[in-house]
């Protein structure tokens, strides 16, 4: 065979491969016709490598060289093919308009507040003691915020400027709901009622005492209000876990011993907790509760024995039962364990802290 025949053959092939690649619209039609031209045993190119055999053999070298040049050549013009469908064919996901491309974003999931989720903890550890969990109002009569818990009307933490009262008051209704035995609500029958934000969560102790006989075993969690102002370690709305125990010879030493299984399980093993000598109008004697963790005191509330008044109060009798009485700070407790430094924090909605919880 004559060089010229073989090179007019291969040009041929080239041009006819080039076009054909470019008109195939899609995947399909391309790969039809990359079997013709480049299939591996009877593609269009590798019958003209066999009729390379035929060329004379002075032009062989010749015939070679530009046999590898056109191969190239039209391989490389398949793959422009190639890379033009794929650039160009609209994918069934972005004819839906959804780039597959993209980055995901990830579903960014709630989380419970931590200080919701240290009042499900302490209820579950003081229910282990045997505590049942009691619930009163936000929104509190004198009597149950002050008078019976032995809070007479000269006491400072009834100076209206520490306390949220509220500009209703409520109709007084007959003193219904308490022990007969019990002094009840001072103030006449229908009277105005002044209403305020509970101040302190032993407001609960009485209205739990005024409807149960002893043996009590309770503790109360919530939201209680004081005029503060906002600081590191003060917020006008703050939570308490109260904790009210009564029955017969009940003494300090279950007391003490309840707020340190009650530190243990919440902390773990190396907390202490220490009593500091107080008073508090409903408990005497009364203590100031410390609790250490990682070497620092931290002051985590009050606590003492439920003072004969209180128990009076509601219709007990002091000859007959004693109980003791605890109220902790949530804030405190949880910020101590998360080692939180400022309780602003827990009310900022700021999903950067939150999220670490
Ligand atoms: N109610 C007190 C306060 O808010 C805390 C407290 C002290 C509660 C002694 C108690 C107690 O039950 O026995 O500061």
């Amino acid at each position: 065979m004559a060089l010229d025949e073989f090179l007019e053959e291969l040009d041929r092939l080239t041009a006819e491969a080039l076009l054909t690649f470019t008109a195939a619209g899609d995947a399909e039609a391309l790969e039809r016709a990359r079997v013709e031209f480049l299939g591996a045993r009877s593609g269009r190119l590798k019958n003209v490598q066999k009729s390379l055999a035929n060329v004379d053999r002075e032009d062989k070298p010749a015939a070679g060289k530009r046999f590898n040049d056109v191969k190239t050549a039209i391989e490389s013009g398949f793959q422009d093919a190639r890379q033009r469908l794929i650039a160009s064919g609209p994918s069934a996901a972005e004819t839906a308009g959804l780039d597959i491309t993209l980055p995901g974003s990830r579903p960014r999931l709630g989380h419970v507040h931590p200080i919701t989720r240290t009042i499900e903890d302490l209820k579950e550890i003081m229910g282990r003691l045997g505590f049942s969990v009691a619930a009163g109002p936000e929104v509190e009569d004198e009597w149950h915020n002050f008078e019976a818990l032995n809070i007479p009307q000269s006491h400072p933490a009834r100076d209206p400027l520490e306390n949220f009262f509220l500009a209703t008051a409520a109709r007084h209704e007959p003193a219904a709901g308490n022990s007969p035995g019990g002094k009840g609500p001072s103030g006449s029958q229908g009277g105005d009622r002044p209403l305020l934000l509970r101040s302190q969560t032993s407001t609960v102790q009485i209205r739990v005492m005024e409807h149960a006989e002893p043996p009590v075993r309770i503790i109360s969690l919530g939201r209680v209000y004081r005029p503060d102002t906002a600081d590191a370690t003060h917020y006008p709305m703050f939570h308490q876990i109260e904790g009210l125990l009564i029955d017969r010879h009940v003494t300090m030493a279950d007391l003490k011993s309840v707020l340190r299984l009650f530190a243990r399980s919440y902390f773990g093993g190396d907390v202490h907790i220490r009593f500091r000598p107080s008073f508090f109008p409903f408990t005497e004697p009364s203590v100031e509760v410390d609790m250490s963790w990682n070497d620092a005191w931290i002051e985590m509330g009050g606590a003492g024995m439920v003072d004969p008044n209180v128990l009076r109060a509601v219709g007990y009798d002091p000859d007959q039962v004693s109980g003791f009485a605890f109220g902790l700070g949530v804030e405190r407790v949880c910020a101590r364990r998360h080692q939180v430094t400022d309780i602003r924090e827990f009310y900022k909605n700021d999903v950067r802290f939150l999220e670490q919880f």
